[in-house]
This record gives C-alpha cells, structure tokens and sequence, in this order.
C-alpha cells in the first residue's frame, strides 16, 4: 500500500510525498505547523525560513484554497497539502506533482448522507461504513490534488474497481483530463486517509512518523 519509516531514516525523496498525522486535541491545531515542519524536513531547511501561503484554484485569491510554499524560493517546486478531522490531522509534502490529503473520522453519523451524495452511478453501494469513508477520502484527496475542491461533484468519480495503492483515477472538469494517483492510508480502524497527487507516473508514498 504504502511505506511506514521513522522520521530519522526517512530520505528527502523529492520525486516522492511524505504524508503525517497527527493527534489534533479538540481546540488546538497543529495542522500549519506540522506543514511547516515537515516541508522543512523535506528541503532540507530551517523551520522558521518557511512560509506558507494559500491561493485559491478558482479564484487566485491568497486568502483562501490550497496551501501553498511561499519561502523558501526553492520550497516553491513543493507541492502540500492538508486535512483536518476530529482527532487527526494529516499533512503532504512532495514533488512529484499537486497533491491532495484527506482524513476522516470512521464515524456514522459524520458519513450519514455522503453515500446518496458522493456516490457515481457505476459504483456499487458501499457495504460498510469503512468502505463509505475510504471512498470519500479518496474522492475529496482527489478533488484537493486537482485543487477543485467540492465545487466538482464527487459523485463524478468513478473509484471502482478498488485495485491496490496507487492506482490511476480519471478526473474530468470543462473537457480537461486530469490522471491522479491516488494512495490509501493506513491510519488506523477509527479513521480514514488518502493522498492524491497529480502526474503521469506512479508516486511512491511514504507516511513518516
Ligand atoms: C478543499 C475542501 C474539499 C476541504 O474541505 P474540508 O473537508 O472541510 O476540510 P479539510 O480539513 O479536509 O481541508 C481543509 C484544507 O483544504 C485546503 N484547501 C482548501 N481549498 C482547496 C482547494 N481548492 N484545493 C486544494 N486544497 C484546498 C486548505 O489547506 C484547507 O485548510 P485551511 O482551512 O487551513 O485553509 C473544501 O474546503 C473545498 O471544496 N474548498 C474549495 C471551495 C472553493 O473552491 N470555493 C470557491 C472559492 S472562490
């Protein structure tokens, strides 16, 4: 599926995407740092000479969307990503191409609904709950990579067959034709995680402690 390394022995493989998660205790976010610190790891660089900023896909706008490397200059080639759920945060980090990571707690009554709304005409019903949610990981890691977000239907992707990580999905937007690669994670039976990214070839995904 993917590779598990401790941080110290974990190269910075800049044809690859680091991906970590965090705890995340209700009211205190780690996500932008953790960003920070893992897009210094993968320069290497200073923490503090890093510098995050947001650009929106839609709408160029800095104050919202994507996040993006703004300092270093050579941070800039990085492409990041992050997600937040109750619990966890899950932060990416790579070269490779846009990319996109999404986590979500396993919980029914955060996915009650999403199958009717989520779900492509070709894709059977899901038949269980950790199916529904590796699903819609994946649809929004996607919908991220891209830098759509959910102003593109996700039940306008089609993720079957299920085949091993990674594997090739199909985005379509206004005749584009966009090939993501798209990773499960694995983060344990509570939540659900996947990272997309971009490109033509298969990245290798490393989730780094
Ligand atoms: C991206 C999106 C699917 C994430 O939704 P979510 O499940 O509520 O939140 P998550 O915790 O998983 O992810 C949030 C992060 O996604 C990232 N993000 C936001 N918009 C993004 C986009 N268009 N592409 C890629 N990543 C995006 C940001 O880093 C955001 O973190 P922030 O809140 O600190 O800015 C959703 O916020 C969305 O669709 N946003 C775009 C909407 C849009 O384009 N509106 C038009 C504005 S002009």
């Amino acid at each position: 599926m993917h590779e598990r390394e401790p941080a110290d022995a974990q190269a910075a493989d800049m044809t690859g995407v680091l991906v970590r998660v965090l705890v995340r205790h209700d009211g205190w976010d780690v996500a932008e740092a953790a960003l920070v610190e893992l897009v210094a790891q993968t320069l290497p660089a200073p923490a503090d000479h890093v510098r995050l900023g947001r650009r929106c896909p839609r709408c160029g706008a800095t104050d919202h969307g994507r996040p993006v490397v703004v300092a270093p200059l050579d941070g800039r080639r990085l492409h990041v990503s992050l997600g937040r759920t109750l619990g966890r945060v899950a932060v990416a980090v790579g070269s490779a191409g846009p990319v996109g990571v999404d986590i979500e707690r396993v919980d029914p009554e955060r996915f009650a609904g999403v199958a009717t709304v989520a779900q492509h005409d070709d894709e059977p019903d899901a038949d269980s709950l950790d199916l529904l949610a590796a699903r819609w990981v994946q649809k929004e890691a996607i919908l991220k990579a891209t830098g759509w977000g959910l102003t593109e239907d996700p039940a306008g992707l089609d993720l079957t067959p299920r085949r091993p990580s990674p594997f090739a999905v199909t985005a379509t937007r206004n005749g584009l034709v966009v090939r993501v690669w798209v990773s499960e994670l694995g983060v344990g039976t509570r939540y659900a995680a996947a990272v997309a990214v971009v490109g033509e070839t298969p990245p290798r995904v490393t989730l780094v402690s």
